[in-house]
């Protein structure tokens, strides 16, 4: 063979070899064979999906959804055609992901449908994207977590010692954080943040807490985990209905004018902002291995999670804007922190902005426990699928939980809140999250193209139109947001990168490796199964 014929062969090789699929029937398999413990029924899957949706979003970001953050215009009253372009976003995703965790109810959601159908490099490039998802999002919303304790300890100072109520800055932030406040408030960093050999030191350290408190939890057990969030759940719905119920008391129909004060531009700017939070609900999909009946209960959790908090998300933008003036006057920054906390503070309502404090909290620490055990569930099927290593998939000897990855993905979190930017956070978070539900979309149109007689216990409606819409939806929004941010629009890329960098020298190479030693075994079976067989002439 010549030179060029041998180099010609080992790219078609490669090629082959990154476009490889896995066949659903050998996920299935496999899930049986090395899979998770099966407790979650369909009420524990809607209380995660509540659970996981509804945090920081409503309670933080929507702030800046409604009137303007450093790099984005504000929809103002319109925030609730925000909401509902952000809804629209979702739901056709969300029904696709419904027909997939329906038909492949195995651990890696999105990850999994994409080695079903657009092979083995997509694959792992969706599993590193839905990192940017789940643990960049995770590090951002315990960041948040940590804003709304020291708010509520600030609201208890006349209780509490003063170390606990105004604790040093450099005790309750990342090191840019603190810097950052520090310096707009003319105080100099260097003098107040402590340093060692040179080194500034600044730790958050109710974020770092709260990690290994979810941390502990999620390796106790997935079921022990589920009651804690059904608690939450209750919590954070309980004050959020009373934030609209007694609020509704306060609206003045004239913050509602103009209507749209930004436009079209505000409208889906909001939009783009405020589909931090929906996201969650995708989640659901990456337990479907810990689903006792997955083919039913997974679409009735997904999308009765997303219809319930769509409709709870228009009640509240409703309220919000016509509580508090969103245009045309100077936006108060506990307002950008804390919105519904702080239009009841406003309208007198001390009592009900304490309950929505601690509700938040409530509903963050359940945001915290899906992001997380979503997070280890992709990497539970990555280190199956060999991109990771193996000893990671280990279960614990008595919780059955997949306690080396949990620890993993708590460390990665660690990491992140030393050094993290909440805001570029959740605006990478949402990058991640349009990607995978583009990618959920087309990975539906793929198969039913290419096994369309697979059993579908569910299916995506007027397919191909839905997918479509779902692709046209989510990949608008994005590269309409890709103009105005730019931080988070040039980190989207540099991951994407990295992540393709590790495949070629990582996965791609211990994926062959394993091939050739599946070859190897099945040709000793085969020689076995030949030996003990008799002779006939
Ligand atoms: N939807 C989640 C939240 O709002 C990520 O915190």
């Amino acid at each position: 063979m010549t030179k060029n014929a041998h180099r010609a062969n080992l790219s078609k090789q490669f090629l082959r070899n990154i476009v490889k699929t896995k066949k659903p029937d050998d996920m299935l398999q496999q899930a049986k064979d090395e899979g998770l413990e099966k407790t979650l029924g369909v009420w524990d899957l809607i209380i995660l999906g509540i659970g996981a949706i509804i945090g920081s979003g409503i309670f933080a970001v929507v702030g800046i959804a409604a009137a303007g953050g450093p790099e984005s215009v504000g929809a103002g009253p319109a925030l609730v055609a925000s909401m509902i372009v952000a809804a629209f976003a979702c739901v056709f995703s969300a029904l696709c992901y419904s027909e997939f965790a329906a038909m492949i109810p195995v651990a890696g959601g999105a990850y999994t449908y994409t080695f079903a159908t657009l092979g083995e490099f997509a694959a792992w490039m969706v599993g590193w994207i839905l990192m940017l998802e789940y643990a960049i999002g995770y590090i951002a919303v315990a960041c948040a977590w940590s804003n709304h304790l020291m708010q509520l300890l600030k609201g208890f100072e006349h209780f509490l010692p003063s170390w606990v109520a105004n604790p040093p800055i450099w005790l309750v932030n990342d090191l840019r954080t603190a810097t950052k406040t520090l310096t707009d408030s003319g105080l100099d960093p260097n003098v107040v943040i402590p340093s060692i050999h040179g080194f500034p030191i600044s730790v958050n350290l109710p974020a770092i807490f709260i990690v290994v408190a979810i941390t502990m939890l999620l390796i106790k057990g997935t079921k022990d985990s589920t009651k804690m969030a059904g608690v939450m759940v209750v919590i954070k719905l309980s004050v959020i209905a009373l934030f609209v119920l007694v609020g509704a008391f306060f609206v003045k129909p004239e913050n509602w004018t103009p209507f749209a004060p930004n436009g079209v531009e505000g409208i889906f700017m909001g939009a783009f902002i405020i589909f931090f939070a929906y996201i969650g609900f995708d989640a659901l999909s990456t337990t479907a291995e810990e689903c006792k009946n997955p083919q039913k209960d997974l679409p009735i959790g997904i999308i009765g999670s997303l219809v319930a908090t769509t409709i709870i998300y228009v009640l509240v933008a409703l309220v919000l804007t016509g509580m508090q003036a969103t245009s045309g006057v100077a936006i108060p920054a506990g307002f950008l922190k804390a919105p519904m906390a702080y239009a009841m503070t406003v309208a007198g309502q001390d009592w009900a902005a304490g309950l929505i404090s601690i509700g938040s909290l409530a509903g963050l620490t359940s945001v915290l426990l899906v992001l997380q055990m979503a997070a280890t569930r992709i990497l539970y099927a990555m280190s199956r699928d060999n991109f990771l290593p193996k000893r990671l998939q280990k279960l614990h000897p008595k919780f059955h939980t997949p306690h080396v990855l949990t620890w993993t993905v708590g460390i990665i979190a660690i990491i992140g809140t030393l050094t993290l930017d909440l805001n570029v956070a959740a605006e990478l978070c949402n990058f991640g999250t349009f990607t995978s539900f583009i990618i959920v979309c087309i990975a539906v149109l793929i198969l039913r193209k290419t096994d369309p007689d697979r059993h579908r216990p569910f299916k995506v409606p007027f397919s191909p139109w839905f997918p479509i819409l779902g692709i046209i939806c989510c990949g608008g929004l994005m590269i309409y947001s890709m103009q105005f941010l730019t931080t988070s629009a040039l980190l989207f890329p540099l991951w994407v990168g990295i992540g393709a960098l590790i495949y070629f020298h990582y996965g791609y190479k211990k994926n062959r490796k394993a091939e050739v030693l599946k070859a190897e075994q099945e040709k000793e079976v085969e020689i076995k199964i030949n030996e003990q067989q008799p002779i006939v002439n």
